[in-house]
């Protein structure tokens, strides 16, 4: 089953009716039908969230800046011409899935959580290229573990010829074809051995663009946290708190900007943030037929305060910056 643990026994699916959301209901059925000529089938009409909630010590469930998932979903919507939704709808659908599964809800200190992902996908009879008359949302939910094997282990990485996102495409919103796009050279990295794939500017080729499904960071040696600035990726909840962190916590510079693939060399550190990535250190990029290695190979000191302060943060250990833990009543 890959990173979910087990299926869980309920989710939500909310419809729209003359292309307008309607409050929706929980199900035990993981089967959706719809019809044959729907847009998700065909033209791709389809965009997805994923955010965790976590169990701290005295039993409370979390979710971690839902906020930013639901404005993230209203971007992807317009941008795949949908309905916006509403933040009950959206809020509700959530919450409800996790409050019924909640025996799936992994113990807190077995660095485990809930990870959610809510979708829309466009359906309905439709055979000329044009955007759905109706829409689905729902949620589901699995418990996981680690994305990447090996826990907080450094992992290598090779670049790609291919792009997962045009240079004036998708690749800001959480496209369902974006993650399309990257099953081939994910598995052409994967069959060389490595963990997976780091993607350049569409447009030029020289610059780092993200990690597969997760934003790239790096530490250089005068200590500054560097991410790339780039209109192609989607800009990772994970990525915006890291960066609030390591200068507000760690008393770090931070710079969003350009990092060229040739100029790798000025990175002591580096690793691949998201929801389920959490912190992944690089130990090497691989490009052109070069490895490059960050530091001896191993998790570097920086990276390892950043995922002890997030973690923290997820697990209700450390104190979360205000406003960053949605608590769902159980
Ligand atoms: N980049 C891509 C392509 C992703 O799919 C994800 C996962 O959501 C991320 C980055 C990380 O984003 P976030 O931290 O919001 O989960
Ligand atoms: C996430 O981090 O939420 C992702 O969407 C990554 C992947 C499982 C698609």
């Amino acid at each position: 089953m890959g990173y979910a643990l087990k299926e869980t026994k309920y989710r939500y699916r909310a419809w729209t009716k003359d292309g307008v959301w309607q409050e929706g209901e929980l199900t035990e059925d993981k089967y959706i039908k719809i019809h044959e000529g729907s847009n998700v089938f065909h033209y791709g009409q389809a965009i997805f969230e994923g955010l965790k909630a976590y169990k701290h010590k005295d039993g409370k469930v979390y979710l971690f800046r839902p906020d930013l998932n639901y404005k993230r979903i209203n971007n992807g919507l317009e941008r795949i011409v949908a309905p916006q939704m509403d933040a009950e709808i959206f809020y509700e659908g959530i919450e409800e899935v996790v409050r019924a599964n909640v025996d799936d809800i992994p113990e807190y200190g077995k660095q485990q959580s809930l990870y959610i992902r809510p979708f829309v996908i466009g359906q309905g009879m439709n055979l000329g290229v044009k955007p759905s008359k109706e829409y689905l949302y729902s949620v589901f939910c699995a418990p996981v573990g680690t994305y990447f094997k090996g826990g907080l282990s450094a992992l290598d990485f090779i670049t790609t010829k291919y792009d997962r996102a045009a240079s004036r495409g998708m690749g800001q919103v959480k496209f369902a074809g974006n993650y399309g796009a990257s099953l081939y050279p994910r598995k052409l990295a994967k069959d060389k051995g490595y963990a997976g794939v780091i993607y350049l500017d569409p447009q030029t080729h020289t610059k780092i663009d993200e990690v597969g499904a997760a934003n790239f960071f790096g530490i250089t040696h005068d200590n500054v946290l560097v991410t790339p600035k780039s209109p192609t990726i989607l800009s990772s909840i994970t990525k915006r708190s890291i960066l609030y962190l390591a200068e507000h916590r760690l008393g770090m510079k931070v710079e969003e900007r350009e990092c060229f693939i040739d100029n790798i060399d000025e990175f002591k550190e580096a690793g691949a943030c998201g929801t389920a990535a959490v912190i992944t250190p690089i130990k090497s990029i691989t490009h052109n037929g070069e490895k490059h290695q960050f530091g001896d190979g191993k998790v570097g000191p920086t990276v390892k305060k950043l995922y002890d302060l997030l973690v923290g943060i997820y697990y209700g250990d450390i104190e979360s910056p205000e406003g960053w833990l949605k608590e769902v009543k159980l």
